[in-house]
């Protein structure tokens, strides 16, 4: 059996630095005798959040007036208004957004101020989108697909931003675009997809039109993995998506097979490698 992890699979720069900061709070608000929270679950990893857990982290969905102890915000980022509580209200927090999503909150708000209203591509309901659209305005428009694009009555005379999530897949981006181009509008286009999202889902395509089975590693709630599995199924049937090895069926392998593994951005490095030994 050959098998070849995808030349950049797994954790990325913006999820390495955020778990880096709370591993490192945790030692430090044990020290103080401080409670520990993140605004969410960290990343989007049940093994990760579980540990998190169990160490004294709590996950909090909403600031309260009277909130004690440090918040980290993740990597996807959040709205203005989260950040306005945090400092009206005086609460201790440690920002952990990552930069390309910082980009894109600067972006959207810059281009608001100019007078252009700002379409973004990606999905309506991750945490990374919602932050982006409470930096562009009530009037953003969010598109997931290009059959949403038919329903929206876009407006000649006005003048349009459009930015898209980081970890969307380039292809279906592409797409959306084409149509979005032949529509004539006064319009500036970012390509904010993260270059870890790029390098990543560029080394899953390949591989996974080299190989007789493709493993896609990570949290079953994580959009980049799902889109990472979306890459590989196009390409190579026998794909499969996983949270551990432990969900896969090992015996379905016969003997000389081509295996491929990838893995999403909020995948750890022991459960990848985990993996990896296991099918080698
Ligand atoms: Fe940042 Fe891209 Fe990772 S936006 S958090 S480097 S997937």
């Amino acid at each position: 059996m050959e098998v070849t992890l995808a030349a950049y699979a797994g954790v990325c720069s913006g999820v390495a630095r955020a778990l880096k900061t709370v591993y490192g709070e945790i030692a430090n608000e044990k020290n103080e005798n401080k409670k520990l929270y993140t605004f969410g679950p960290l990343i989007h990893n049940k093994e990760v959040v579980r540990d998190l857990q169990s160490k004294g982290v709590e996950i909090l969905n909403d600031i309260s007036e009277n909130q004690d102890g440090t918040i980290i915000l993740r990597s996807h980022g959040v709205p203005p208004i989260v950040y306005e509580k945090l400092e009206n209200w005086n609460i201790n927090y440690i920002d952990c957004t990552c930069k390309d999503v910082k980009k894109i909150h600067h972006i959207a708000a810059e281009n608001k101020k100019e007078g252009r209203q700002i379409i973004i591509i990606g999905s309506k309901t991750h945490p990374e989108v919602m932050g982006i659209s409470g930096f562009a305005g009530d009037d953003a428009i969010i598109i997931e697909d290009e059959s949403e694009l038919g329903l929206i009555s876009f407006d000649s005379s006005k003048k349009y931003a459009l930015v898209v999530q980081t970890t969307f897949v380039f292809d279906k981006f592409e797409k959306i675009l084409e149509v979005i181009k032949k529509l004539g509008l006064e319009l500036k286009i970012y390509d904010t997809i993260c270059n870890a999202t790029t390098k990543r889902q560029q080394a899953a395509e390949e591989l996974s039109k080299k190989v007789d089975y493709m493993i896609v590693v990570g949290d079953k709630s994580s959009s980049n993995t799902a889109k990472l599995y979306e890459i590989c199924k196009r390409n190579c049937t026998n794909s499969v998506l996983i949270e551990t090895i432990k969900d896969l069926q090992l015996n379905i392998f016969n003997k000389g097979v081509k295996i491929g593994i990838t893995a999403g951005a909020s995948t750890p490095p022991d459960i990848i490698k985990e993996a990896f030994i296991t099918m080698s």
